[in-house]
């Protein structure tokens, strides 16, 4: 995505977030459909000092999570050869369910403003306030269907490759 056509718009009220994230599922192909429980999701959105919104992450409340199974890596050199490895190969997860708490449904950063820790901190910020008095471990924290990037960001945020994914067949899990 080049350009950010939420740059123009104040956030205010549940239309402008639907909007936003519709903007989101679009750029991550997802298809178009409402979120089924409002007050069972918690949306953050990153708005930048020049007021733009930059970053949009979506939670869910879930109950379990799988572990991705971490596929051996061939013998490769370089961090870019181990990035371009990561990106085209598919994910595999475990069918051992695990307890989660937090689901995190969409996470987008604005493509000019990738890898400046802006998802890593509307997640430290979705940790500390997804459940009122308490701070979630990362292992209580799982990832929709993850992108290859999704994929590369969250096996660093959470220092494994095998962290916690839900929903990756039609929804399931998601409540
Ligand atoms: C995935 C995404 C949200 C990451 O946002 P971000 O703000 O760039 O992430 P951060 O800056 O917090 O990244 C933290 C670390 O994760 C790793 N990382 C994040 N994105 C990466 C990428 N595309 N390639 C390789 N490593 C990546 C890096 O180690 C990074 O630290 P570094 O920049 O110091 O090396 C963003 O790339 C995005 O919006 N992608 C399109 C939407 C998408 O695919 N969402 C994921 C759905 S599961």
């Amino acid at each position: 995505m080049g350009s950010n056509p939420y740059s123009r718009y104040p956030v205010s009220g549940m239309g402008k977030v639907d909007e936003i994230r519709e903007m989101v599922d679009n750029d991550l192909g997802f298809q178009q459909a409402p979120l089924m429980c409002y007050s069972r999701t918690k949306t953050l959105l990153f708005i930048s000092n020049d007021k733009k919104v930059v970053g949009c992450l979506i939670a869910e409340h879930i109950q379990w999570g799988y572990r991705v199974i971490e596929e051996k890596l061939p013998a490769i050199r370089s961090e870019e050869e181990k990035v371009r490895f990561e990106r085209q190969k598919a994910w595999c997860c475990s069918t051992l369910p695990e307890p989660a708490i937090c689901g995190i449904s969409r996470i987008w950063v604005f493509s000019m403003m990738r890898r400046k820790k802006i998802a890593s901190r509307m997640i430290e910020c979705l940790r500390s306030n997804f459940i009122y008095g308490s701070y979630l471990s990362k292992e209580e924290i799982a990832f929709s269907d993850p992108t290859p990037d999704g994929k590369l960001f969250a096996t660093q945020y959470c220092g494994t490759g095998q962290f916690l994914v839900y929903n990756f067949i039609n929804g399931q899990n998601s409540t």
